[in-house]
């Protein structure tokens, strides 16, 4: 147990049975979390020693501005029974709120506003999967650092960010707020979107609190329906989706969620083994949890509490720190504590580590949003410009059939046409919660800017929209359609074609309108919405150039085009500068340099489909794993194309025997064969050839985005560090290291063929 905590004696015996069935593992830590502030410590012990039972739950409460609890949060503040509030913007309402909290309440406890500052608070930053297609964690960290400058002058101190939800299945609608699918990856954009959000030191006024979510497995929801049950098994989550969660730990995030849903059928949000034996007794997090939105309530819709007053116990002694929204910790657990089924050590604990994120932060001295920090912040050439350059930098180029990208010189005429062409929130994406459709460009917006001599035409063409309602609807409206006769659409279409056969060049924008990716918009099917395909292949017929241009957040079923379109440019959800980037890409005055993070499947029907899978009883080849289908994806993971052309040799492996515990230096040559610079992503794989336990095929161990000149060629380095070689085993349940051959490959994908062999050694 750590030290900190105090948590009920029963948890030593508690730990010893997992949900998985098996005695928990005690992992040799390769890293911890930072040491707690001992200043920080003992000034939360002293103010603990002066609270009632009632203001300790306070603590634990987080009231909701926009929830039926909204209203009359003043008096409940002034009475010290709210510790957080979230959906409040204004900085003026927040220094309110703050105002009521500090000078009125008996203990001025300062209020730790949270918000979710996903991709950016006023300034909109690609999505967290496109940051992930950068596959440059600086892009992340950088993006990040930025939204907690701007949304902390709101006197925001605390993001539900980052994501690292591993997702292998496109159809979940939340795939578009993480890193995709791959641990490694997810790991490092886990880390550093962490340092991004809480700057070198927490007290800084410009930093936020990180809060690492949904603790833990939610991207493995059954049919990639949001939240639905996980099932995972001992393997998939000690080596796969709990490797991001515990990276983001170790980097020092101060706070986790919990998430919705049931995992191996224990409700997340009540799990003592994740919340307390995985995170407090093996990894050591120092932190405190927040249930996700109303998810303490809600164990007892998933058939494991038996009424509010059981689920308010059941989340408190599993670890659940601070309740968003629903309020079964304030109503329940004085009554819990006076009659013993939570004990006064279990809230001691949980409160003291809110008052230690709260004293990090600076709060205690100043809770207050600084207003003119808050007007030189927001929307400021600083922050558009690192928008910019960030959506520049997660663009993947898909296809480039006869270079038509980029534009040699500006076109005489051009056509922009699609529904996402001209649409600002189409453009910033979900969770996009504060920021102004009205400060972003579009698509259009950019393209004229950077061309001004070309003449544009521009029309939708289609329209699409989401039939069923978006739970963000109320907070960030979509445009409703205006085509709603069968005429006025086909005069639309005719209008959009007669546009590209009037045009030397077109720029079709389509995707997914922003409330068709996020939370609880989950798909069945990954085509293009509405009648988007139609009119892409009715464009295509006219014989002119063609570029595709996507806007959306998760792979789509785009199989027909990667063989008509000749030029396809995923841009996801791009941000408040989407449209500029957009055109520095297209003109070439940036170069396209994003690999995909997330397996492109070319049919809804091959999902799951990741790369590191295992291979069992026969060959891949020849590839008969469907009879009706080829098994291989449309785009394998960490493809990506570029206006440069690189070639990669010179392969070289420093070691080819090593002992457990050493690392592996490999480089290899990338030379720019272009007269164009570029950068190319060189990434390593590994795979054990034999063990306790089958290895993936292949496993992503290292990569390293570089950027070469034209016709020149760089060495780049890569280590494979030692821990990196130890997996959790499914036959022993612990964590091995074990010797035996490796295979190593090293390229510009997972399709790497670059091959060499390692032993690994006692
Ligand atoms: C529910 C979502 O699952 C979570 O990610 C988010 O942070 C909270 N709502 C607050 O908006």
């Amino acid at each position: 147990m750590s030290p900190l905590r105090t948590r009920i004696a029963s948890a030593v015996l508690l730990s010893l049975v997992s949900p998985l069935g098996y005695v928990s593992p005690v992992i040799a830590q390769q890293s911890a979390p930072p040491p707690i502030d001992p200043a920080a410590l003992r000034f939360s012990n002293d103010l603990l020693k002066r609270m009632t039972l009632e203001e300790k739950i306070g603590q634990m409460t987080q009231v909701a501005l926009n929830s039926p609890d909204g209203p009359g949060v003043e008096d409940r503040i002034r009475k010290g029974q709210v510790g957080s509030l979230l959906f409040i913007k204004d900085p003026r309402e927040i220094n309110r709120m703050q105002h009521i909290a500090m000078d009125e309440s008996r203990l001025h406890i300062p209020l730790l506003i949270g918000f979710d500052v996903i991709h950016g608070y006023r300034t909109i930053y690609p999505v967290p999967l496109a940051m992930a297609a950068s596959w440059d964690p600086q892009v992340a960290e950088t993006a990040q650092r930025m939204a907690a400058r701007e949304a902390s002058s709101f006197g925001i101190r605390w993001a539900f960010a980052p994501m690292v939800d591993i997702a292998r299945d496109p159809r979940w609608g939340r795939i578009m707020e993480g890193a995709g699918e791959d641990p490694y990856l997810g790991a490092r954009m886990a880390e550093a979107q962490v340092r991004g959000f809480q700057g070198k030191q927490l007290s800084d006024p410009d930093t936020l609190l990180a809060c690492v979510k949904h603790f833990g497995g939610y991207g493995g929801a059954v049919g990639g329906r949001d939240y639905d049950s996980v099932n995972l098994s001992d393997d998939q989550l000690w080596n796969v989706y709990l490797k991001p969660y515990q990276a983001a730990v170790n980097a020092g995030a101060g706070s986790l969620m919990s998430a919705y849903m049931d995992l191996n059928s224990v409700p997340a949000t009540g799990n003592r083994w994740l919340l307390h034996d995985v995170l407090r007794d093996q990894w050591k997090f120092p932190g405190f949890v927040v249930s996700d939105w109303e998810s303490v309530k809600s164990l007892t819709t998933h058939g494991f509490s038996k009424d509010d007053h059981d689920a308010a116990v059941r989340a408190a002694n599993a670890g659940v720190d601070m309740e968003m929204t629903s309020h079964t910790f304030r109503e329940q657990l004085p009554a819990a504590v006076k009659n013993g089924e939570v004990s006064q050590a279990v809230i001691d604990d949980a409160v003291r580590e809110i008052l230690i994120a709260k004293y990090r932060l600076g709060l205690f001295k100043n809770p207050y949003a600084d207003l003119d920090r808050n007007a030189r912040e927001t929307l400021s050439a600083e922050q558009r410009a690192a928008s910019r350059k960030a959506a520049t930098r997660t663009a993947v180029l898909l296809r480039n059939e006869g270079n038509l990208l980029p534009f040699k010189q500006a076109p005489p005429t051009m056509a922009v046409i699609g529904p996402l062409a001209d649409s600002k929130p189409d453009t910033m994406g979900s969770w996009s919660l504060a920021g102004h459709p009205a400060d972003t460009v579009t698509v259009l917006e950019g393209l004229k800017q950077r061309f001004p001599s070309t003449k544009i035409q521009s029309t939708k063409g289609v329209e699409t929209y989401r039939e069923q309602p978006s739970i963000f609807d109320d907070q960030f409206p979509d445009p409703k359609p205006t085509l709603t006769t069968d005429a006025a659409k086909k005069a639309e279409f005719d209008h959009a074609l007669d546009m590209v056969r009037n045009s030397d060049v077109t720029v079709m924008v389509l995707g997914e309108a922003q409330p068709m990716s996020g939370e609880r918009a989950s798909r069945a099917s990954l085509s293009l919405p509405g009648k988007q395909q139609e009119l892409l292949e009715a464009a295509v017929a006219t014989g002119k150039p063609i570029i595709l241009m996507l806007l959306n957040g998760r792979p789509l079923d785009i199989t027909w085009a990667s063989q008509h379109v000749p030029a396809i440019l995923e841009m996801w959800y791009p941000g408040t500068e989407g449209g500029n980037a957009a055109a520095d890409l297209i003109s070439g005055d940036a170069n396209p340099g994003g690999k995909l993070p997330v397996t492109w499947p070319r049919n809804v029907g091959q999902i799951p489909l990741y790369y590191a899978d295992n291979l069992t009883q026969i060959a891949a080849e020849p590839d008969t794993r469907y009879w009706d289908e080829t098994s291989a994806p449309l785009y394998p993971f960490g493809f990506g194309l570029s206006y440069s052309n690189f070639a990669l040799s010179n392969l070289h492996v420093n070691e080819s025997t090593l002992h457990i515990g050493q690392p592996l230096h490999a480089s290899i040559d990338v030379e720019n064969t272009s007269t164009v610079p570029g950068d190319d992503t060189v990434q390593l794989y590994i795979h054990q050839r034999a063990g306790s336990a089958s290895r993936p095929v292949r496993e992503l161990k290292a990569f390293q985005r570089i950027t070469v000149p034209a016709n020149q060629k760089r060495t780049v380095d890569l280590v494979l560090q030692p821990n990196e070689l130890t997996y959790w085993s499914a036959s022993t349940h612990t964590w091995v290291t074990e010797p035996g051959v490796f295979d190593i490959w090293i390229g510009d994908s997972v399709k790497a063929n670059a091959h060499a062999t390692f032993t690994l050694t006692k």
